[in-house]
């Protein structure tokens, strides 16, 4: 067995890398494992404008300078308020957005802000269809049970389809078979990213034996059936399902807090745990396209330039990182990560 592996510089099309004092730390941490990231905008404040979106960007990058090799690239999204207009959406897309994030009202953390009547989102829908810019979704219904929410969205989905024939449209962290198969039978112009967690963990992981907020996130972990059917698909390397880690860093007090909030702060292990599932199954060549080739294509970026290493294990992943605690903390996984190149 070799014992080390080198894959193109991964792109993650999910990432939250808050604003504030924060920040830095996880656009550091994000840039020891991905060449770009697609930035969630549900920030406080939120990044809603063209000014937002450079005022973040210029932010981000000014962290990202001081993480080793400094080549680490934002992808910029906005968040779609209720009532946004076109020229307002069209002004985003001049600043450089390569995407817009719909969230339902009180889906998820930091959507409090949301769409409330998805009627009031068609103007905006119209003009990044017209602008070419993709539409991100967080498809679940937060009226609906807690696992049941993401399946209850769909239809949702497939009125936007039907009514903007050319806007392409990204499903974030499908969670569910139904997704998956929405997928399948959806237009070339429709992808879904796929996160670490939803692929290796279950609700069982979460709650069946003592609950673990660690692993609280939305969409909420699955039955193993769900997980099994997301795996088989990236291992086979499904058409237009990529990489996207959702890496939602929440302090570790607030995540032990009474409430917990939902988020899992993947980006320091997701790679390396990825490594080692995809390799257990005899698939590590697959990984490539999972987290470097599907979704750059996708949204016609070029392909990742650069290099990332990782190294033969065993690595125990810190119980903390950046006030934070990691995904699978504890745990000792066969991988870690190794040098960038560019
Ligand atoms: C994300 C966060 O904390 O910002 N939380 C999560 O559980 N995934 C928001 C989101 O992407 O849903
Ligand atoms: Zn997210």
């Amino acid at each position: 067995m070799a014992d080390n592996f080198v894959l193109p510089l991964p792109d993650d099309f999910h990432a939250h890398l808050r604003r504030g004092p924060a920040m830095a730390a996880y656009a550091e941490r994000h840039a020891a494992s991905f060449g770009r990231a697609l930035v969630m905008p549900n920030t406080k404040p939120p990044v809603a404008s063209a000014s937002e979106i450079a005022a973040y960007r210029r932010e981000i990058l000014a962290a990202a300078a001081r993480a080793s090799g400094g080549s680490f690239e934002p992808l910029m999204s906005f968040k779609l308020l209720g009532g946004m207009s076109r020229s307002a959406v069209l002004a985003c897309a001049q600043a450089g957005a390569v995407a817009g994030k719909y969230y339902p009202a009180g889906a998820t953390t930091g959507s409090e802000d949301g769409i409330v009547d998805p009627e009031s989102a068609e103007e905006a829908l119209d003009a990044m269809q017209e602008a070419g810019i993709v539409l991100c979704i967080h498809g679940e219904s937060p009226e609906a049970p807690a696992l049941d929410r993401e399946a209850r969205f769909l239809p949702v989905i497939e009125g936007m389809l039907g009514r903007h024939p050319r806007l392409r449209i990204v499903m974030e962290h499908i969670s569910t078979v139904e997704s998956l198969e929405f997928l399948r039978r959806a237009p070339r112009r429709v992808g879904a990213t796929a996160t670490a967690h939803h692929l290796l963990c279950t609700l069982e992981d979460l709650l069946g034996g003592e609950l673990d907020p660690q692993l609280f996130c939305r969409p909420v972990l699955k039955a193993r059936r769900h997980a099994d059917a997301l795996r088989e698909a990236v291992l086979r390397g499904e058409p237009r399902l990529f990489f996207g880690s959702d890496s939602a860093p929440h302090p570790r007090s607030a995540k032990a807090a009474r409430r917990a909030p939902a988020g899992i702060y993947t980006s320091p292990s997701a790679i390396p745990a990825l490594a080692g599932f995809f390799e257990a199954e005899g698939r590590l060549g697959a990984l490539e396209s999972f987290v470097a080739r599907t979704g750059a294509a996708f949204y016609g970026l070029a392909p990742p330039r650069g290099s990332l290493e990782l190294i033969r294990g065993p690595w125990t992943v810190p119980e903390e990182l950046d006030g934070a605690v990691p995904f699978l903390s504890g745990r000792s996984l066969g991988w870690r990560l190794g040098r960038i190149e560019v």
